[in-house]
């Protein structure tokens, strides 16, 4: 980060910028990526993109652009949004077909799809490569998009083998963070054909996301790929064996933990998420609550195995009473 060569990004002069950008492109097999400060304003650019003002995003009702990010397709891109019941990462792309409205007058148009991989609230699921070509198929035979949060794609690709540029040709925006697993300090990227950047690129100076030498994180953004993105299979093991070890409180089914995300579903714990939380911040242990009753363990760069061997000791003696 010291030795990136900067320039002024708002100008497009930022070398280190447009090297990560063509980077990430060629990675998904796309013509061009645009980097952003956040996953968020990633995925609201490239909803921007897909879906004009008073038109509607299908997505599950657990997806973060719905559930996270405080209404801002609503607020900053006009957008409706219409939700299937999320269930658990699994999609079925004949209901997502059914819910699809056509152009016309008393109508709300579904202009795109969005979809998780993997999918935070489901534990990092992945969605299966045939689900997603399945509802490719549905979007191009309604003539509307298919965005792709990518956040965590990076661990679909590690525990499916699927190439990242497969991802790429199936959709047509995807947005990807390089400050979740991949460990960079910040940043996101949208990814997409050359004119929709070009696009991408004035909507998030309008959304005060224009950065100028932000090299010093592109770098960041670079050295992660390069060093980071193999060692996330460890963290999945790790999660695994978390899971392994966790699964007899009957709090979590080890066979749906593929990747660096471990749900505890407390429905019929001792503790509930925020008990749980505060006893193992006590003894040092970090852990996401997400909902009264459900909380989220993640693995990551910064937790060896000596590491969860200590949650593993104090979740477990938690859990036990
Ligand atoms: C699936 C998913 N998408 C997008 C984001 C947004 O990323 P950011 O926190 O950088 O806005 C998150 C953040 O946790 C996420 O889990």
């Amino acid at each position: 980060m010291a030795a990136a060569e900067v320039g002024d990004d708002v100008y497009g002069e930022d070398p280190t910028v447009a090297a990560l950008e063509a980077e990430v492109a060629e990675l998904f097999g796309h013509e061009a990526a645009l980097f952003t400060p956040t996953g968020s304003m990633a995925n609201q650019i490239a909803l921007q993109l897909l879906v004009e003002p008073a038109t509607e995003l299908l997505c599950d009702a657990d997806a973060h652009v719905v559930a996270h990010e405080m209404g801002a397709a609503a607020a900053y891109g006009g957008i409706s949004t219409r939700t299937w019941p999320a269930a658990g990462g699994a999609i079925d792309p004949a209901q997502v077909a059914a819910m699809i409205r056509p152009d016309g007058y008393y109508a709300v148009p579904t202009r795109a799809i969005a979809i998780e991989q993997t999918h935070n609230r489901a534990g990092g699921a992945v969605i299966p490569l045939a689900t997603m070509r399945a509802l490719r198929e549905v979007a191009d035979a309604a003539g509307i998009g298919l965005h792709c949060d990518g956040a965590r794609i990076w661990h679909a690709h590690l525990a499916d083998g699927v190439p990242l540029a497969e991802y790429g040709r199936l959709c047509d925006t995807l947005s990807v963070c390089l400050s979740k697993g991949l460990g960079a300090p910040v940043g996101s990227l949208v990814i997409s054909t050359r004119e929709r950047i070009a696009r991408a690129r004035e909507i998030r100076k309008r959304l005060g996301g224009g950065m100028r030498q932000v090299g010093i994180l592109a770098a960041a953004g670079r050295y992660a790929l390069t060093h980071h993105l193999p060692r996330l299979v460890e963290d999945h093991a790790r999660a695994a064996r978390l899971a392994e070890a966790l699964a007899p409180y009957g709090v979590v089914d080890p066979s749906t933990v593929r990747t660096n995300i471990v749900p505890l579903d407390l429905s019929g714990a001792r503790l509930d998420a925020a008990g749980l939380a505060a006893a193992a911040r006590a003894e040092g242990v970090l852990i996401s609550v997400l909902g009264p009753r459900f909380a989220r363990l993640v693995t990551h760069g910064d937790v060896d195995d000596a590491g969860i061997d200590r949650a593993i000791k104090v979740l477990t003696a938690q859990l036990a009473g």
